[in-house]
C-alpha cells in the first residue's frame, strides 16, 4: 500500500487485547497502519459505523457475547459490500466454508496470523471490485430503462404520426375523391347520348378502387383497435392478410368484450400484424391460428404457423427490429413475449401483457366487438 493512500478506518470485533495487539503487530509489520477500533459486540460494531467511514471488518470468530455470524450480520446489514475477514482460533474446515458463505471475504486462523495483511489486501480488491460491478450493474439497469422509455415514446410517436397521416388522407384524399365521384355523375347527366359512357364506366371504376385503396390505407394506419375494438380490428386484419396472401388465418378468441387499455390494444394489434408480415415473408406457410386469450390480469397473443421455422438462435444477430420490437412492447408493458420454432415445424408468437397499467386510474375505453 502506498503512504499516498488514504489511511484505512477497520473495526476489529476481538475481546482479547493481546490477539488485537498481535493483529496490529502483524498489519504493521507488513506497512499497514490502519485506524482500528476494537469492538465486543453489535452495540460497539454499530457505534463505530455511525462515527464514519469503515472500510473493513477483521472479526474473531468466538467472543463472549458474539460470534463471526453474527458480526457478519451486522457489518453486511450496513454496507452489502464490505469486506470482513474471520480470524479463528479453532481449525475447522467446515466454520471456514459457513463464514465465506455467510459472506465473509477470507477466514484466518491465528496460529497463522502473519496471513493477515495479504487477506484485508486482497479483500480491499475483492471489495472495490464488487462495488464497481454493483454500480456498472445500476447504470446498466438505468439505461435499459431510459431505452425502454425511449422506445415507448418512439411506439407512441409512431401510432400518433400514423394516426394524423390516416387523418389527412381521410380529410384530403378521401374527400377530394367524393366530389371527384359526385362531379362525375353530374358531368355524365349534362352530356348528351351515350357514346362516351365506356369511358365515363372506366373513369368510375378507377375512382371506386381509388376509394378503396385509400380506405385500405387509411384502416392500416389506424387499425380499428380504437374504433371497433381489438377483436373486430384482428378479425379484419387476419381476413386482409388471407385475401393478400392466400394464406388461411384462423382467428379465434375467447372473449368478444373486455377491458384493456387503448395503448395495450394498440400493441397486441401491432404484435399481430407484425407477425403476420414475418409468415408472408418468410414461413411459406399454408395456414395459421390467430388465437387472443383476455385473462382477467393478462391479455395472451398466439400467433402459430405450420411453415418451415427457423433457427431462434439466430434472432441474436439478425438486423431485423420485428421480434425485437415485440420483447421491447412487452417489457414496457411489464409483459412476456416468445418466439419459438424450429426448422421444419413452424413458428409460435407468444406476447403477454396485463390489460390494464398497474395501479393506474388511467380513463379506459371498452374494446368492444361488433
Ligand atoms: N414465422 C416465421 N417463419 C420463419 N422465419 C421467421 C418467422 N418469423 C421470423 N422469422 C425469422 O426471424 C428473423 C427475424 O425476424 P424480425 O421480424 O425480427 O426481422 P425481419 O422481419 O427480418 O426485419 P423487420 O421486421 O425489421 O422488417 C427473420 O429474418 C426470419 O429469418
Ligand atoms: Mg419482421
Amino acid at each position: 500500500m502506498s503512504s499516498a493512500a488514504p489511511s484505512l478506518n477497520i473495526i476489529v470485533v476481538e475481546d482479547s487485547e493481546l490477539d488485537y495487539e498481535l493483529l496490529l503487530a502483524m498489519l504493521s509489520r507488513e506497512g499497514l497502519k490502519p485506524r482500528t477500533t476494537r469492538v465486543e459486540d453489535e452495540a460497539g460494531m454499530r457505534d463505530s459505523f455511525a462515527k464514519g467511514r469503515v472500510d473493513a471488518v477483521i472479526t474473531d470468530h468466538n467472543l463472549p457475547r458474539f460470534d463471526s455470524f453474527a458480526s457478519l450480520t451486522v457489518a453486511k446489514s450496513i454496507d452489502a459490500d464490505i469486506p470482513v475477514i474471520v480470524l479463528s482460533g479453532e481449525m475447522s474446515e467446515d466454520l471456514a466454508v459457513a463464514t465465506l458463505h455467510a459472506g465473509a471475504d477470507d477466514f484466518v486462523l491465528k496460529t497463522r496470523m502473519f496471513r493477515i495483511a495479504s487477506a484485508l489486501q486482497h479483500s480491499l480488491q475483492a471489495a472495490n471490485s464488487r462495488r464497481e460491478a454493483r454500480t456498472a450493474v445500476a447504470a446498466l439497469a438505468e439505461s435499459e430503462a431510459r431505452l425502454r422509455e425511449l422506445t415507448q415514446h418512439l411506439e407512441r410517436a409512431k401510432e400518433d404520426e400514423r394516426r394524423s397521416i390516416a387523418q389527412e388522407i381521410h380529410d384530403d384524399i378521401g374527400g377530394a375523391l367524393t366530389a371527384l365521384k359526385f362531379e362525375l355523375v353530374r358531368f355524365a347527366r349534362a352530356l348528351p347520348g351515350d357514346s362516351a359512357r365506356p369511358q365515363l364506366d372506366a373513369i368510375s371504376q378507377l375512382l371506386e378502387s381509388a376509394v378503396v385503396a385509400s380506405h385500405r390505407i387509411q384502416h392500416s394506419l389506424r387499425p380499428a383497435v380504437l374504433d371497433a375494438g381489438l377483436v373486430a380490428a384482428l378479425e379484419w386484419l387476419a381476413r386482409g392478410f388471407t385475401e393478400r396472401s392466400g394464406i388461411k388465418v384462423d382467428f379465434h378468441a375467447n372473449r368478444e368484450e373486455f377491458e384493456i387499455a387503448p395503448d395495450r390494444a394498440a400493441a397486441l394489434y401491432r404484435v399481430a400484424q407484425e407477425a403476420l408480415t414475418n409468415i408472408r415473408k418468410y414461413a411459406s406457410a399454408k395456414h395459421v391460428h390467430v388465437q387472443l386469450f383476455a385473462l382477467d390480469d393478462e391479455v395472451v397473443l398466439e400467433v402459430a404457423d405450420d411453415g418451415q421455422g427457423f433457427e431462434t438462435a439466430s434472432l441474436q444477430v439478425t438486423p431485423g427490429f420485428g421480434v425485437r420490437g415485440m420483447i421491447e412492447r412487452a417489457r414496457g408493458l411489464a409483459g412476456w413475449a416468445e418466439v419459438s420454432s424450429s426448422q421444419g415445424r413452424g413458428t409460435t408468437v407468444m406476447f403477454s401483457i396485463p390489460p390494464l397499467p398497474s395501479g393506474s386510474a388511467e380513463k379506459l375505453t371498452r374494446a368492444e366487438n361488433r
